[in-house]
């Protein structure tokens, strides 16, 4: 058995992934709320995310199951602290956190935009964990004084789990202190931002074992000391691992509380303008690029909570699906939290565009689905004018659940789109990487072709995808001409 454990920002969880890649169980354990003493601001405690892992293994190892390796995955970006002995200084800021525009100013200033995306492959992002290290540098002097490592989420629980401070290049890229294009991190960042490259953990690529459970660990969680532990990767490379999307020319399109269309490539492509994310892959040697709709799911969830609170996501998605596809001219743009692709706008604000006395609540929820579905197309066109192939498409998430989100999803990219029969997230991805690395699989695509299997294709209709693409053309007018709006 290989177990894959997921350090989310809702909670932890553990799955077990048995020889042949299926899933043979599970166990969750809840984290507490992340905190927001000012907006903006995002704080969890990391002690409260190796509370929640070793509570998550316990329980899924009551079945009495023998672990041959694990594999982690997480929450991506999070700034952990720690100091010379491995004590966590101060609540980790963690990925959603975005109080550091002026440290994104200053780093543009003073490396340059341009030498920034030369260096790293990004742009600096208030998400990114450097910009969270020179917050804590200039408004916490005393703690940065004493830091002595720093981590990611899932990386501190491998520090709990195993002693070793360690991180794979997928999840260091979103650090931006990685030179993304040789896989080290990147001297030159580091030293200008005042980072001693003596903070940084050992880097390795994602199915390396890199670790083992210690003695301690292993009694507090019932795993055998010694059990290797593999590298794994931040939760959308180990994701992008769950559901195949490791050949250059693979895309996956998953809509969760955010959306994100992820593609593997064979060299790091750099945005120029830095609207779309490039990261080591987690299948090494390959890279990765991704855009991200900051409000997906949670647009449907918004919609509902506040429009129809009496119905259930199958009430509205059954009215909605009677409605014509384009809605009758009725567009949402879902900027509800801003936006990262392709606008890089955290100010952006979501609106409804066109209603009409004809229009009815079954027509909000369509333009709310399609809405969605025209930001993650604003990915698949940059990939176009950026020249990523795009082979095939894989839908995950809540998105892929329906009938109505799948085919309005391959309407609109206009490719035909796969649903797997079991999509386990991260926390398989990283089951699979732990496979690799104990030598079960000789490599990830090995792991991919035993546990994953191909459910549906959607294919799209001409007549729909004519009739979306002169809605795309609308979708793209709304943001240029609505901003602005509120000085
Ligand atoms: C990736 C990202 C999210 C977080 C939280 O860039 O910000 O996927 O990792 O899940």
């Amino acid at each position: 058995m290989f177990l894959g454990m997921d350090v989310g920002t809702g909670g932890t969880r553990a799955v077990l992934v048995d020889e042949k890649g299926q899933l043979a169980g599970s166990a969750s354990s809840e984290h507490e709320p992340f905190r927001t003493p000012h907006p903006g601001w995002a704080e969890q405690d990391p002690e409260d995310w190796w509370r929640a892992a070793q509570r998550a293994i316990r329980e899924v190892l009551a079945s009495g199951a023998r672990v041959d390796a694990v594999g982690l995955t997480g929450q991506m970006h999070g700034a952990v602290m720690l100091d010379k002995d491995g004590k966590v200084l101060r609540p980790a800021l963690i990925w959603c956190d975005v109080r550091t525009g002026p440290q994104c100013d200053w780093l543009h200033k003073v490396i340059g935009r341009e030498r920034l995306i030369e260096l790293t492959a990004n742009p600096a992002l208030p998400n990114f964990t450097l910009t969270k290290l020179l917050w804590v540098k200039e408004h916490e002097p005393e703690i940065f004084a004493r830091i002595a490592h720093i981590l990611c989420p899932k990386d501190y629980v491998r520090y709990r789990l195993t002693g070793t401070y360690a991180m794979d290049v997928q999840e260091a890229s979103g650090t931006l202190l990685l030179d993304v294009a040789h896989r080290r991190w990147s001297k030159e960042v580091a030293k200008i931002a005042g980072i001693p490259e003596s903070w940084l953990p050992e880097l390795f690529e994602s199915p390396e074992i890199c670790a083992n459970i210690s003695d301690e660990a292993a009694q507090l969680t019932g795993l055998k000391a010694g059990t290797p532990v593999a590298a794994g990767a931040g939760d959308q490379g180990a994701g992008a691992v769950g559901m195949g999307i490791l050949q250059p020319g693979s895309v996956s399109a998953t809509i969760g509380t955010s959306g994100v269309v992820f593609a593997a490539t064979a060299a790091p492509t750099r945005d120029p303008l830095g609207r779309l994310h490039t990261f080591c892959h987690a299948v090494p040697g390959r890279w990765h690029v991704m855009g991200v709709t900051q409000a997906a799911g949670l647009s449907l969830r918004w919609l509902r909570e506040t429009l129809a609170p009496d119905q259930t996501y199958d009430d509205l998605t059954s009215a909605a699906a009677r409605i014509p596809a384009g809605s009758d001219g009725l567009l949402w743009t879902p900027y509800l939290l801003g936006e990262r692709t392709p606008h890089l706008d955290p100010t952006a604000t979501a609106a409804f565009v066109g209603i009409t006395a004809t229009t009815t609540r079954a027509h909000f929820t369509r333009a709310v689905l399609e809405g969605v579905a025209y930001s993650l197309k604003d990915t698949f066109t940059l990939f176009s004018e950026l020249g990523i192939p795009v082979k095939g498409v894989r839908l995950g998430g809540g998105g892929a659940r329906g009938p109505l989100w799948r085919e309005i999803q391959a309407n609109i990219y206009g490719y035909a789109c796969e649903r797997l029969t079991a999509e386990e997230g991260g926390a398989f991805g990283a089951a699979l990487m732990a496979g690799v690395g104990a030598g079960h699989w000789p490599d990830l695509e090995a792991a991919c072709a035993a546990g994953i299997t191909v459910a549906e294709t959607i294919q799209p209709k001409p007549a729909a995808v004519q009739r979306y693409a002169e809605g795309y053309a609308g979708y793209r007018r709304v943001y240029p001409a609505l901003k602005g709006i509120h000085g």
